[in-house]
C-alpha cells in the first residue's frame, strides 16, 4: 500500500518512509524564505528573481484556429501573478499540422498580436518562453513519425523524409521569429514527451542526414538553432528534453503498470537497454552539444505522457488511460531528481530546470530547497502544482508556507480531460472548473473506469 503523502505529517514521518523505500532525496527539514529558493540566478546576460519555473501546461484550449482564447489567458495571468521568475510557456506548434489537438496554439504571422497580448500577461521583469513544438506521432489529425517503432503501432504513418525535416526546421525559425516579434524573451526547441524531436533523439536506425550517431540525431536541433541565431539574434533559446525513457508500459492483470516488452529496448534516450533503466552517458553529451550552441537554460523531464506517464509525471490518480502505479510515485519523483543532479553537476555552466516536484506537495518545498543549496539543479520547475495553485511560488517565497487545501494531490484530472475530448484543468481544487459541465462529464468517466 502507498501511503498518501498527506499521511507523511512530521518531516521524520517522510524522511523514514524515503528510507523505507531506499531512495535518497535531498530534503531541509526547514524551510528559509529567504534561502536558495529566494537567490537570484544569472540566465545567459539576465536575472531571474529567484528559483522558480512556471512549467509548460497547455489546456487544449486555443481557438479553433490557433489563437489564445480566454480560457487560456485566464490560465496565463494566473501563472503570470503566481510569483515564479521564470514561465516556459505552453507547446506552441510551428504549423497547423503539428499539433497534438485540434485546439492547440499555433505560431503564424496574422497571430502575432494575439500572442504579444499574451506575453503582456506577464510581468515585464518574468523571463517568458514559448515551447516550440511538432507533434510527430501524436499529431492530429495526420502523425508523422521519425522512424517506425517496433512496439507503437504506426504502420499507417508517414515518416517524415531529410527534406521535409529541411522544410520544418525552417518552419521553427520562422516560428521563433514570429516569438522574438511577440516579445518572448525564449523559445524552447521541445525534446521531449514522445514528439518529433525527442523521437529524433532515439532514430539509432534512421538512414539519412537526421539519424544514427549523435551529430545525426541532433542535426535538426543544430539546424534550428543556427538559424534563429541568424533571424533573431537577440532571442534566447531554451531546450526541454526527456533525459530518460523507458520501454511503452501499459494496464496489467491487476490494471498495475507493467513494461509492453520485456526484450532488451533500443530506443530509449538516455535509457540502459533493459527498458525501464537510465543511462545517462547521451544525455550528458547532448548537454555537451548544447553547450557548443550557447544554449545556457535547459528543462530536464522523462519519458512520455503516453506511453510511461508514471516516469514522466509521477501521481498517486491515474488518468483515464493510464495505469495504476507501479512504484510509489515518490520513486520516480527521485529519478528525475537525481538523474537532473548528475546532469546539473557536469555542466554547471547551464542553468538547469528540474521537473516531476508536484507529487512532493507539502514537501515540495523541503525538497525544492535542498536540491538548490546543494547544486541538484538551478531551478525548480513547476507544473500541475501551478494549475491547482498558481500561488504556491509566492507562498513559499514570502514566508506564508503552503496552503494544505490548494495543493495538487494528484488526482489526474488535468490529463484525463483531454484524453476525453475535454478542455483541461484543474477540476478538483480551482472553483472555476469545478462548476463547468465537464466536471460532470469527469465524475461519470470516472465511476465507469
Ligand atoms: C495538463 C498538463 C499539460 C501539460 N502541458 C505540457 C506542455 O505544454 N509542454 C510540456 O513540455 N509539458 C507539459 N506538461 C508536463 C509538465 O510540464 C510537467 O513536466 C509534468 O506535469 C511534471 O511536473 P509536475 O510534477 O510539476 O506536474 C503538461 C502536464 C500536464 C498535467
Ligand atoms: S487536476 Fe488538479 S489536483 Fe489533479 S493532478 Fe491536475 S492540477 Fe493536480
Amino acid at each position: 500500500m502507498i501511503p498518501k503523502i498527506a499521511s507523511l505529517s512530521t518531516f521524520e514521518a517522510f524522511t523514514t518512509h524515503l528510507e523505507r523505500l531506499g531512495i535518497e532525496l535531498p530534503a531541509d527539514e526547514h524551510v528559509d524564505a529567504a534561502g536558495a529558493l529566494a537567490s537570484p540566478i544569472e540566465i545567459d546576460g539576465r536575472v531571474a528573481a529567484n528559483r522558480f519555473v512556471a512549467l509548460p501546461m497547455e489546456g487544449w484550449d486555443g481557438t479553433d484556429d490557433g489563437r489564445p482564447s480566454d480560457l487560456v489567458r485566464r490560465r496565463w495571468s494566473r501563472i503570470g501573478a503566481g510569483g515564479a521568475s521564470v514561465v516556459w510557456g505552453e507547446a506552441t506548434a510551428v504549423r497547423s499540422d503539428g499539433r497534438a489537438n485540434a485546439n492547440q496554439l499555433v505560431l503564424r504571422p496574422e497571430f502575432v498580436e494575439d500572442f504579444a497580448s499574451l506575453r503582456s500577461l506577464l510581468a515585464p521583469d518574468q523571463i517568458a518562453g514559448l515551447q516550440l513544438t511538432h507533434s510527430g506521432r501524436y499529431a492530429k489529425p495526420t502523425p508523422r513519425v521519425a522512424y517506425r517503432h517496433p512496439i507503437l503501432a504506426d504502420d499507417d504513418h508517414a515518416v517524415f523524409t531529410d527534406d521535409e525535416l529541411d522544410e520544418l526546421a525552417a518552419q521553427y525559425v520562422d516560428a521563433a521569429a514570429l516569438a522574438a516579434e511577440a516579445g518572448f524573451d525564449f523559445v524552447d526547441v521541445k525534446h521531449c514527451h514522445g514528439y518529433l524531436l525527442h523521437e529524433l533523439l532515439s532514430a539509432y536506425d534512421r538512414r539519412g542526414r537526421y539519424g544514427g550517431d549523435l551529430s545525426g540525431r541532433t542535426r535538426f536541433l543544430r539546424t534550428v538553432v543556427d538559424g534563429i541565431r541568424t533571424r533573431a539574434p537577440e532571442l534566447r533559446v531554451a531546450v526541454r528534453f526527456s533525459m530518460f525513457d523507458f520501454v511503452p508500459f501499459r494496464k496489467g492483470p491487476d490494471e498495475t503498470g507493467e513494461p509492453r516488452d520485456s526484450a532488451p529496448y533500443r530506443h530509449a534516450f538516455g535509457g540502459d537497454g533493459s527498458g525501464t533503466g537510465v543511462d545517462l552517458s547521451e544525455p550528458n553529451a547532448f548537454l555537451d552539444v548544447l553547450e557548443e550552441l550557447g544554449i545556457e537554460l535547459v528543462c530536464t523531464t522523462a519519458g512520455s505522457p503516453y506511453t510511461n506517464p508514471h516516469i514522466q509525471r509521477p501521481a498517486y490518480f491515474p488518468p483515464s488511460d493510464g495505469y495504476l502505479p507501479p512504484e510509489d510515485p515518490l520513486v520516480g519523483v527521485a529519478r528525475q531528481i537525481a538523474a537532473t543532479a548528475e546532469l546539473q553537476r557536469r555542466h554547471p555552466k547551464v542553468a538547469i530546470v528540474g521537473s516531476g516536484y508536484s507529487y512532493l506537495q507539502e514537501w515540495l518545498p523541503h525538497v525544492a530547497q535542498a536540491v538548490v543549496r546543494t547544486g541538484g539543479a538551478s531551478m525548480i520547475g513547476l507544473g500541475r502544482m501551478m494549475l491547482a495553485y498558481p500561488s504556491f511560488p509566492s507562498d513559499v517565497l514570502e514566508g506564508r508556507g503552503t496552503n494544505r487545501r490548494a495543493l495538487c494531490r494528484t488526482f489526474s484530472d488535468c490529463t484525463t480531460a483531454p484524453r476525453n475530448g475535454m478542455i483541461s484543468g484543474c477540476y478538483p481544487l480551482d472553483p472555476f472548473y469545478k462548476e463547468r459541465d465537464e466536471r460532470k462529464r469527469l465524475v461519470q468517466l470516472k465511476k465507469h473506469n
